[in-house]
């Protein structure tokens, strides 16, 4: 597991430790031909569907039987870490694997799968969100990375709106969905302890926000003639911080992009084009954020006498895990004698997608550091395998 582990970091490799792989890209689009054909050399079944999902299925329990999927993504954030998403579906590779070996017949089917487009590049959880049905055409006219970025992307690929709109299973075809992940924040390295049972994944929304004014010269225009835009961005930015702060502690937002339009030194910016998204692990939590938020967009736009428009990207809500896979969790821990603490994940993940599907579980290992969506981003070998034994582990209860 370690070599092909370390195999797939050189697609992308940044030479920092990180991977530069965003879906779709020429590096991401070598790393998915790379794992086909790992599959394909370890014997086993290679899958592939409309969303452009890869993965790989072992038919170990009856044919008429569903499967119990496991899997991450191969995509990674701009200049990310090599465990993001990579750790996952090189572990659930190998359970398929040592399965295979040991030639056990389970009281399901298994699948590995490699979801694209789970960081968001292009539309966010698109694979799994495909898997599941809840994909629409609306949402493919404006995704948050921009229509003509996944018209491009999809074709690369050798996909289209049409094959993914086609690519979702029916209800009862899957037995459940079983992820390992890095943990990507302090919280077990913190409590010390080896293992952390997901009790659930926050939820998270996404806006575009355009804050627009005028255009005007730089040098002869007075600061009191400007319609500013960057001024109701950058207001909004540090007026979004103050109200998690003091109102939401257990939210987080982020502003992670402005494009300042026509954007030249001596330009008063005409508009200012902003990436918001904020995450809650609570549904009426998320609601009132929401209107908070946008009210303080609309103050500062009327402050600085700008026009704002907002464009909805997008939701997903915060799920809860399945109790039943939790306990399996739990048990294979103990059996394999490591410590485990329960935690809600403060990252997105394709479980999202899938928990109206089936039943969804997530394992994590420690981060060193919290450090994620960063070259940084490192988890010690050590606590990879662990993280392997315990999907394996867990697979065989779930599976018995
Ligand atoms: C995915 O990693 C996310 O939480 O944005
Ligand atoms: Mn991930
Ligand atoms: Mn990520």
């Amino acid at each position: 597991m370690r070599s092909a582990f370390e195999q797939l970091a050189q697609f992308g490799a940044t030479g920092d430790g990180g991977v530069n792989r965003p879906t779709f890209s020429e590096a991401h689009l070598a790393a998915r031909a790379w794992f086909r054909e790992h599959i394909q050399t370890a014997g086993l079944d290679f899958r592939t569907d409309g969303a452009g999902n890869h993965g790989s299925y072992l038919p170990c329990g009856p044919e008429d039987a569903p499967a119990l999927l496991l899997g991450s993504h191969l995509d990674s954030v701009p200049n990310g870490g090599r465990f993001d998403g990579a750790l996952g579906v090189m572990a659930a590779l190998e359970v398929l694997k040592t399965i295979k070996e040991h030639e056990l017949r389970r009281r399901t089917n298994l699948e590995v799968i490699d979801f694209t487009d789970e960081e968001g590049t292009l539309v966010g959880l698109l694979g799994s969100a495909a898997l599941a049905g809840h994909l629409s055409p609306d949402l493919l006219q404006n995704p948050r990375g921009g229509r003509s970025q996944l018209a491009a992307g999809l074709q690369r690929a050798g996909l289209s709106d049409e094959s993914a709109l086609n690519a979702a299973r029916p209800k009862g075809s899957l037995a459940g969905y079983l992820e390992l992940h890095i943990e990507q924040g302090k919280r077990l390295e913190s409590l010390g302890k080896q293992i952390g049972i997901v009790t659930a994944i926050v939820g998270i929304w996404s806006y575009r926000l355009s804050f627009i004014g005028r255009a005007d010269h730089a040098g002869s225009t007075t600061m009191q003639d400007r319609l500013d835009a960057s001024l109701g961005a950058s207001a909004f930015t540090l007026t979004a911080r103050e109200l998690v702060l003091h109102d939401f502690p257990s939210c987080v937002v982020n502003v992670g992009r402005m494009d300042f339009v026509p954007g030249a030194f001596n330009i008063v910016p005409e508009q200012v084009v902003l990436a918001l998204e904020f995450r809650s692990p609570d549904e009426d939590e998320f609601t009132r954020l929401d209107l908070a938020l946008l009210d303080r967009a609309r103050q500062e736009a009327t402050r600085f006498g700008l026009q704002l428009k907002i464009e909805h990207l997008g939701k997903h809500a915060p799920v809860p895990m399945d109790e039943n896979i939790q306990g399996a969790i739990a048990h294979a821990c103990d059996d394999l004698k490591l410590t485990h603490a329960s935690l809600a994940s403060g990252a997105g993940h394709d479980g999202q997608s899938l928990a109206d599907l089936c039943p969804v579980g997530m394992i994590f290992v420690p981060s060193v550091a919290g450090a994620s969506h960063s070259p940084r981003e490192f988890t010690q070998w050590e606590d990879c395998v662990n993280g392997a034994n315990v999907l394996l582990q867990t697979v065989l209860r779930l599976t018995i």
